[in-house]
């Protein structure tokens, strides 16, 4: 088990740090080696994604993120934005599925500011496309004629892109409630009617699986209205960023949401959150979000199931003491911060 961690920027490396404590915790046989990407590696290599560190990504059995960006780099070409390095090494290891687990955690059920009648019980995922889109589409560019600046990106989808994720989301339905919402813009976006009739086309071969389609603007209300509805959520690479941090306030913090994107080969592990600049160098940031992506490493690269609920249970049980991060403070008895609360989680694995 060959681990690359590649912790970036900001509050990427101190919740890479955390995570990393806790794998050595409950894998001691882990293989660990690191890499720069994002904002750092500009800095040290004049590029967000260094050829090193391609090379080493090849040879890992699966990758650990923690978070690009700043403002320090806001200013540089498109191409060499830290947000590029990222862009870049999941298109390069063509992980074209992101899960994005939303769940409570029972003593989180005051954290969050939606109604605890409302998200207690919620378990949802979003599959959200992550190697095609908006992201990546030809043409793109600023262009300025007769005086006039244009900015301009490309929304486009071909079948097979669509076909690939939605059959990995609905062999996840398959595993849960069986239930699928694909998300789309189909009134307005020829992408997104292709987008329609090509997951009808797939639901062919899952009977079993209730399908249905939202358009959505829609989602993004039902999400706050009613999240219970769901279970498994397909959809377009932006829709999925927009609708994936909205959706961790159901789990009361951005800090707590992991994600896991799996393709052909290695897969890719980060946490949902940013490089979140405000807090980062304090201490303050929740290490939970990249824990779990941890865990979801262990349980999707290496099936190792029972560490990974091993993990979960500890998180599960440090919370029920009331030990929390301050984005999470909500009821707290005792507020700590990435540290400590990630000490807590490993003494807590410990005594599992
Ligand atoms: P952000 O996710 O970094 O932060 C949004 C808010 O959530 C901030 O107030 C932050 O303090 C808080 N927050 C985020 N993670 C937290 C944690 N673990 N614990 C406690 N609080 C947390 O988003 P942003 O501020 O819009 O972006 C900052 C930079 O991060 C930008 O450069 C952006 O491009 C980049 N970014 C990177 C990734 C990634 O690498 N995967 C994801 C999102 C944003
Ligand atoms: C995320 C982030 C990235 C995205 C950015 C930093 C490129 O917001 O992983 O959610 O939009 O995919
Ligand atoms: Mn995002």
């Amino acid at each position: 088990m060959r681990v690359l961690g590649l912790p970036g920027d900001g509050i990427g490396k101190e919740v890479v740090g955390s995570a990393v404590d806790v794998l050595k915790e409950v894998a001691s046989d882990i293989e660990l080696d690191y890499a720069l990407i994002g904002g750092c590696a500009y800095d040290t290599t004049g590029t967000p994604l260094p050829e090193e560190t391609i090379d080493k990504v090849k040879k890992a059995d699966a990758v650990l993120l923690g978070a690009v960006g700043g403002s320090k780099w806001d200013k540089l070409n498109h191409n060499l934005r830290p947000e590029a390095g990222l862009l870049k090494v999941r298109s390069h290891m063509k992980v074209f599925a992101n899960l994005r687990p939303v769940r409570i955690f029972r003593s989180l059920l005051s954290a969050s500011p939606l109604k605890e009648d409302i998200i207690d019980g919620v378990d949802l995922i979003i599959v959200r496309e992550l190697t095609g889109g908006i992201y990546f589409g030809k043409p793109r560019g600023i262009e300025i004629k007769d005086g006039v600046y244009s900015g301009y990106n490309t929304l486009v989808y071909t079948t097979p892109e669509i076909e690939r994720v939605a059959r990995v989301a609905f062999e996840l339905a398959k595993k849960r409630k069986k239930r699928l919402t694909s998300v789309d813009k189909a009134n307005v976006l020829e992408s997104s009617r292709l987008w329609r009739d090509t997951v009808d086309k797939i639901a062919d071969d899952y009977p079993d699986i209730e399908l249905n389609h939202m358009y959505v603007d829609n989602c993004a209300m039902q999400l706050i209205r009613d999240p219970k509805q769901f279970d498994v959520i397909l959809t377009q690479n932006l829709f999925g960023d927009i609708l994936s941090d909205e959706a961790s306030m159901i789990a009361g913090s951005l800090g707590m949401l992991p994600s896991g994107s799996i393709g052909d080969g290695t897969g890719l592990y980060e946490p949902v959150h940013g490089s979140a600049p405000d807090i980062s160098g304090t201490d303050m940031a929740n290490p939970i979000g990249a824990i779990l992506s941890a865990a979801m490493m262990l349980k999707y690269s290496f099936d190792m199931i029972e560490l990974a609920d091993k993990i979960e249970y500890a998180i599960e049980s440090v919370l029920s003491r009331g030990i929390r991060t301050p984005d999470i403070a909500f009821g707290a008895k005792e507020i700590v911060g990435t540290k400590k609360m990630t000490e807590y989680i490993i003494d807590e694995i410990g005594g599992v």
